[in-house]
């Protein structure tokens, strides 16, 4: 011991003798490095925060060395660090892209924490956590965020989750976008100084390490990280859009290669770059957290391990397609989960003692439902003023219809036909692509009579709708986040977004509320008398400088079962 030491002591003087030593190698035969500069270029995070133990991260390289560097790690329970409750070691080494996880244990319920990574003379930002409460709990506060996109604009509502009040953030994936440089909205991505690294669609693991550093060098991200555990489930886009469990839309294999290797690459990349705490067989990651006896949440993958092949709502209504596709889609065993999700979490649920069963999950649940003679007017890739006046003919001749049911006024023949008509969900790579996996899932928590509250991402617009059965029967509630910076619904539709409210929202029997234009975060309040979610939304995504704002009445939502 004493040896070391002054070996060490030895070696610090001469690094400071002559600072252009290149004494790595010689460092490193000795078992330090202590003297040379550590960079935490990502700041930290935290996440899978547990009642008695969380997933520290950092990211740790020396300057000029590839070396791994040997960290140790505290967490305390004040600023200071002056009482230190758990501590340990680990290391950033090249394989894992020199990020660090540790799972810190041994702490209580309920508690903030704050935690710091140190390498010889350098320390990380200090982070701030906060552990899971058990018992009788009052209230528990998420934020529920999705779909942070670089190049689209600044992460001010990363920001905005970082200072507020919540316990945990939920992140539902689209973490990253792995398009290329000049891809999918990047139109204003040079003048931001937003633009994608590396420049080309992401492949390999070190294209994906890539891109995740570049999320994470940040400045809101950094400070959401270092302020707020996550708990994350990955979407498509951390692999590529429209990823299903043997492919993607977004993904060629001959000339991109192997969709597996790919995949493993992604799923690589996401342990490494994410606060998630990972099992031995990483890709899967479906897992349930509880908040006491209040809350159990179960967090889904519908993108990557089980997700049957998409279909396209263009076969549907395509005379020459629309029986295999009608057959596919009505098939009694088309998986989103795959059966050994589905198992676990209807176990999950009838196992749990806890007043609500929260689903964290990526793409709608609810029924979004369009009669067929609005779809087929929308789809049609005549965009002609003649076109578009039919579509808007289509919708308007629908909602007469149903308005004119709804008080019970005369419908004349063509009226009726109109509304007994088929309807289809308008977004098939969400659960109404299959039908059958969602009323299992949904008749599971209806036959456990328990309280389900469904979360999803994925569209960039956020939602607020019942969660029924064939039957109609109601079965819970789903409350869906609008984006952190990808544009929604009115980067497509030329409407003018009061205009497209008020089509879904009429149209679609199952939505309560809509907002189709804004960027911001969900907030969930939880009793154990009701979920309150309030959408709070930012005016801006193109400046860092910005306003929240500020809620009306009704984008304050409640569930009370
Ligand atoms: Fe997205």
């Amino acid at each position: 011991m004493k040896n070391n030491q002054a070996r060490r002591d030895f070696l610090i003087r001469v690094s400071s003798i002559s600072a252009a030593l290149t004494a790595g190698g010689i460092l490193s035969a000795c078992g330090g490095n202590e003297t040379l500069m550590v960079n935490f270029d990502y700041g930290v995070a935290s996440g899978d925060p547990l009642s008695d133990k969380v997933i520290l991260w950092t990211h740790a390289k020396y300057q000029d060395l590839s070396d791994a560097v040997v960290l140790t790690w505290q967490v305390a329970s004040d600023i200071e660090f002056s009482k230190i409750v758990s501590s340990g070691s680990a290391q950033a080494s090249p394989d894992s892209g020199y990020t660090c996880k540790v799972d810190a244990t041994g702490l209580s319920p309920n508690q903030t924490y704050f935690y710091r990574f140190k390498a010889g003379q350098h320390t990380s930002p200090i982070g701030k956590t906060k552990t899971l409460p058990i018992g009788s709990v009052s209230e528990v506060k998420l934020a529920v965020l999705s779909c942070s996109n670089y190049p689209a604009g600044f992460f001010n509502v990363y920001s905005e989750v970082g200072r507020s009040d919540v316990d945990v953030a939920v992140h539902l994936g689209d973490y990253i976008y792995e398009y290329a440089a000049t891809g999918y909205a990047s139109d204003t991505a040079a003048s931001l100084g937003r633009t994608s690294v590396p420049a080309n669609e992401i492949l390999t693991l070190s294209d994906y390490r890539m891109r995740h550093a570049q999320y994470k060098s940040d400045a809101d991200s950094k400070q959401f990280h270092a302020n707020k555990p996550i708990i994350a489930v990955w979407d498509d886009h951390e692999f590529t859009n429209d990823t299903y469990k043997d492919g993607a839309e977004n993904h060629t294999p001959a000339t991109e290669g192997s969709f597996s290797v790919r995949k493993a690459a992604a799923i690589q990349a996401y342990h490494e770059w994410m606060p998630i705490r990972s099992g031995s067989d990483k890709a899967k990651i479906y897992r349930s957290f509880n908040f006491g006896n209040l809350i159990s949440l179960h967090m889904l993958d519908t993108r990557s391990i089980g997700r049957d092949l998409q279909i396209e709502i263009t076969d549907l209504i395509n005379p020459a397609k629309q029986a295999a596709a009608v057959a596919a889609l009505s098939s009694p065993t088309r998986q989103l989960l795959g059966t050994e999700q589905l198992q676990w979490v209807q176990t999950q649920m009838a196992t749990s003692q806890a007043t609500w069963q929260v689903l964290g999950q990526q793409v709608l649940m609810a029924r979004m439902e369009f009669p067929v003679s609005i779809l087929q007017a929308l789809n049609s890739s005549d965009t002609s003023p003649q076109a578009l006046a039919a579509g808007e003919k289509a919708i308007s001749d629908y909602l007469t219809a149903k308005t004119k049911k709804g008080l019970g006024m005369q419908l004349s023949d063509s009226e009726t036909a109109l509304l007994n008509q088929a309807k289809l969900g308008y977004n098939l790579d969400a659960w109404d692509g299959y039908p059958a996996a969602r009323e299992i899932l949904l008749s599971t928590a209806a036959q456990l009579k328990k309280r389900l509250v469904v979360l999803a991402g994925d569209t960039h617009n956020a939602w607020h709708s019942n969660l029924t059965l064939m039957s109609g029967q109601k079965v819970g509630e789903e409350f869906a986040t609008s984006s952190v910076s990808s544009p929604g619904l009115e980067a497509y539709l030329a409407l003018p977004p009061a205009q497209v409210k008020a089509i879904f929202e009429g149209v679609v029997n199952d939505l309560k509320w809509m907002d189709s234009s804004r960027r911001g975060y969900l907030k969930l309040s939880i009793t154990p008398a009701q979920v309150q979610g309030e959408w709070l939304f930012i005016d801006t995504i193109s400046s860092r400088t910005y306003k929240v704002v500020t809620p009306t009445a009704n984008e304050k939502r409640i569930y009370s079962a």
